[in-house]
């Protein structure tokens, strides 16, 4: 899908004029498309819509805590297919890279648990897992914590998960289930996110941080309370948004400033390092 270029101009424009402008990135499952991975509501290829081999009584239920403590097995099965070192980062993760290392990224908050950001090179001060990662894992009962191959090496045996033999991950201490420090429907968001968040919209408030650009990337929005951040930015802020469709607060409640562009996350990723004179430094990590 073809977007409007004059719309990333506008935002290599701001980054130009304000030498020490940094940029937020909030971003989500359509970042990852183009690695492979399924987003989650797009019509007829998201993972939501693919779901009934699992036998589902509502899509979400894979991800919804109190339907794991039932039946873990469907959140195995997708873990099996979505486990974190099968994928390699789009161009628009690489670009987020070239934020931090050309000294503009400020912070980048994803929903995703590809663990795509820190692959590409970004370090872990800058990026908000708001929904966790398999990084590791905890019991769900008494919350000892585990680490992360105490699920990998589960969900990795030879046994398959249909057999009679298998074994869920479950806690040594009180038998409760493990899973990964994913975070479901039913549970909180770590606290480090709405600490940071708290943080940089100070910063975003304060004369210095003013000039920041917001760009939300690949999300449809429609996940509290990681939808509700776009709100939040103050006015003086400029958000912009790269995604196929346009979503949350951008379509609810639009502001005269907003920069929003209706396309593809790579191309927009091409058009943005080309603006911005980062091309051959973009090109020089998909080579890689
Ligand atoms: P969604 O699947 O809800 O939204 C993905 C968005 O990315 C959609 O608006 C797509 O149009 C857009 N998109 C897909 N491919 C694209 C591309 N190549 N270029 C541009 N845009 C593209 O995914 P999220 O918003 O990330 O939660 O979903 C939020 C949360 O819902 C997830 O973190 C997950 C899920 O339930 C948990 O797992 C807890």
């Amino acid at each position: 899908t073809k977007g409007n270029t004059d719309v990333i101009r506008k935002i290599s424009s701001h980054l130009k004029a304000n030498p020490k402008a940094k940029v937020i990135l909030l971003v989500g499952a359509g970042i990852s498309t183009s690695c492979g991975i399924p987003d989650f509501r797009s019509p007829k290829t998201g993972l939501y819509h693919n779901l009934s081999k699992l036998n589902l009584p509502f899509a979400e239920a894979v991800f919804d805590i109190e339907f794991f403590e039932d039946n873990p097995k469907p959140f195995y099965l997708l873990a099996k297919e979505l486990y974190p070192g099968n994928f390699k980062p789009s161009k628009f993760h690489y670009l987020m890279r070239l934020f931090q290392d050309e000294g503009r990224l400020q912070r980048i908050y994803t929903q995703n648990i590809d663990t795509l950001e820190r692959e590409a090179g970004t370090k872990e001060e800058y990026v908000i897992e708001a929904h966790g990662s398999f990084a590791s894992n905890h019991c769900i009962d008494c919350d000892k914590q585990f680490p992360m191959e105490y699920f990998k090496t589960k969900i990795e045996s030879s046994l398959d998960i249909n057999s009679k033999k298998f074994e869920f991950a479950k806690c040594d201490k009180c038998g409760g289930l493990v899973k990964p420090n994913i975070v479901f429907f039913g549970e909180d968001l770590p606290v480090k996110f709405f600490e940071t968040w708290d943080n940089d919209l100070k910063w975003m408030g304060s004369a210095k941080g003013s000039d920041t650009l917001v760009i939300v990337a690949g999300t449809s929005l429609a996940v509290y309370p990681f939808a509700s951040l776009p709100t939040e930015i103050p006015k003086k802020v400029t958000r912009s948004l790269v995604n196929l469709e346009t979503v949350g607060d951008f379509k609810t409640n639009p502001r005269n400033s907003d920069l929003v562009y209706c396309g593809d996350i790579d191309e927009a990723a091409t058009i943005l390092a080309t603006e911005l004179g980062w091309e051959n430094k973009l090109d020089k990590f998909i080579e890689e």
